[in-house]
């Protein structure tokens, strides 16, 4: 594929500064031109495209706050990061309003600079990347409520179609959160009996006499506490689907019961001898492997030839990457419109640890994530640096390039203390990563104190939930 380069246009009158940010910003890969002036500026956005300007304020014939105007009135996507002296924090102020996405006052460090044209091209390629993705969202990769991007989630959508018109019975099986009960609600969407009811029952959540009641229904005086006749779930989803969950859970004697039921289409109320015509669309859900359940004497092969007539294995999400980009940009609509927040998007980081962890919870755990994330977010972007630790684990922090600091001293720009710190910060954060975010533990792990340990967490501000 082809490497698109970044180009920025550096706008500055004093030579020796345009010359150094030019050679470093250069060596930092980017592509790079110089205007000596506003005017000079202007004229050089007009025969390229760049995706970033930098500039002064102060500069004679057009300063940068008149620049920044024009600029914006041809282009008002265009991130411009301003430079001032720190005498003129007006003008920044002034600029910030009319639209700068940024500013840096003198004197600053490259690394300043730098994190802060990070920060910018990548607020402008995450709204990039919205449009895109919710084009995306709103055609093909979208099925009912159902989020899949994967091949293997497509063809399951394949087969929920062709299916859904049937009356078979299916078995959905998969871990836990990898949304299960999603696809029993599609298929029963898509079915001709979607006008009438969907019910769910968990059946691992009940005891066998109370299961036995709620899904068959009682008459009165059957037990001590049948106060009066009650109905059944079979017959509260007569024409519609039910959907037992947890189909291992069931009891022997449960069992029995439902195999009958599925097999003669009639129930019997619990104490009553009337047999009543039931036609309902049975879905059942599993996160365990029945055919070991059967092994063990656990469950019976007869209910599970019956209820495996059509079977549909839902993958782990690490088995399905390509999911997790676009399951972050639904839950972030979703959730950025139940709390009524306007979070643009993630640092790019936060999809790398994602890609990287195993979601024990699948979906679930990833929408979670994404709901906490959002609730408790107080900038535009969620950051890597508000996730547990356990999904940071994978994460390597950027070393900080051995490289750089040779330039930077011959350019007599070098900052010895600086330098260090970041090295310190990614070596903490490294650390802290594998110890789960436990101070003590990391500290031991990098054999320093305790306490100058924390001092350099606050210092950092380096966040982790342990
Ligand atoms: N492909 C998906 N697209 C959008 N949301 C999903 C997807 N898969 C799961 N979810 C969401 O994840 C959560 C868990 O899904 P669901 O309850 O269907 O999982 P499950 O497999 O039934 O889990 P469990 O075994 O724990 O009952 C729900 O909030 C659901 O909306
Ligand atoms: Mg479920």
């Amino acid at each position: 594929m082809l490497q698109q380069v970044t180009n920025i246009l550096i706008v500055d009158d004093d030579r020796s500064l345009r010359k150094m940010l030019a050679f470093v910003l250069g060596k930092e890969g980017y592509g790079v031109e110089e205007a000596v002036s506003g005017v000079d500026a202007l004229k050089k956005l007009k025969g390229r495209n760049f995706d970033l300007v930098i500039s002064d304020i102060r500069m004679p014939d057009l300063n940068g706050i008149e620049l920044l105007k024009k600029i914006k009135t041809h282009d008002p996507e265009m991130p411009v990061i301003m430079i001032t002296a720190y005498a003129t924090t007006n003008d920044a102020i002034e600029a910030m309003k009319l639209g700068a996405e940024d500013y840096i006052m003198k004197p600053f460090s490259l690394e300043e600079l730098k994190i802060i044209i990070n920060k910018s091209l990548h607020k402008k390629n995450i709204e990039r990347e919205n449009v895109e993705l919710k084009e995306k969202l709103s055609a093909k990769e979208k099925f009912e409520n159902i989020v899949g991007a994967d091949p293997k989630m497509r063809k399951i959508f394949e087969l929920i179609d062709t299916i859904a018109q049937t009356d078979s019975t299916i078995l959905i099986s998969g871990e836990s959160g990898t949304g299960k009960e999603l696809i029993a609600r599609a298929i029963h969407g898509k079915s001709s009996r979607s006008g009438q009811k969907f019910i769910s029952i968990n059946c691992g959540a009940l005891p066998e006499n109370l299961l036995e009641s709620e899904l068959f229904g009682h008459k009165k005086g059957s037990f001590t506490d049948a106060y009066q006749d009650k109905e059944g779930l079979f017959e509260t989803a007569n024409h519609g689907t039910l959907f037992l969950d947890e189909i291992s859970e069931m009891s022997q004697k449960m069992q029995v019961k439902v195999l009958r039921a599925i097999q003669e289409k009639v129930i019997r109320r619990v104490g009553g001898n009337q047999e009543i015509q039931v036609d309902v669309r049975i879905i059942t859900a599993t996160n365990r492997d029945l055919v070991q359940s059967i092994e063990k004497g656990e469950f019976r092969s007869d209910l599970y030839y019956r209820l495996n007539v059509i079977s549909i294995k839902l993958p782990p999400l690490r088995e399905r990457k390509e999911d997790i980009p676009i399951l972050m940009q639904y839950f972030l609509l979703r959730y950025n419109k139940k709390f009524a927040k306007n979070i643009l998007g993630f640092e790019k980081e936060v999809l790398e640890c994602f890609q990287n962890y195993s979601w024990p919870g699948n979906v679930r755990e990833l929408e979670n994530f994404i709901e906490r994330g959002i609730a408790l977010e107080k900038g535009s972007i969620i950051s890597a640096g508000s996730l547990p630790a356990e999904v940071i684990y994978n994460l390597e922090a950027a070393p900080a390039k051995a490289a750089d600091w040779q330039g930077m001293l011959d350019l007599g720009q070098f900052n010895f203390s600086q330098y260090i710190d970041d090295i310190s910060k990614s070596i903490i954060f490294r650390a802290l990563a594998m110890n789960n975010g436990n101070i003590k533990k990391t500290a031991a792990a990098l054999q320093v104190n305790y306490r100058s340990l924390r001092y350099l967490i606050e210092k950092f501000k380096l966040k982790f939930h342990s």
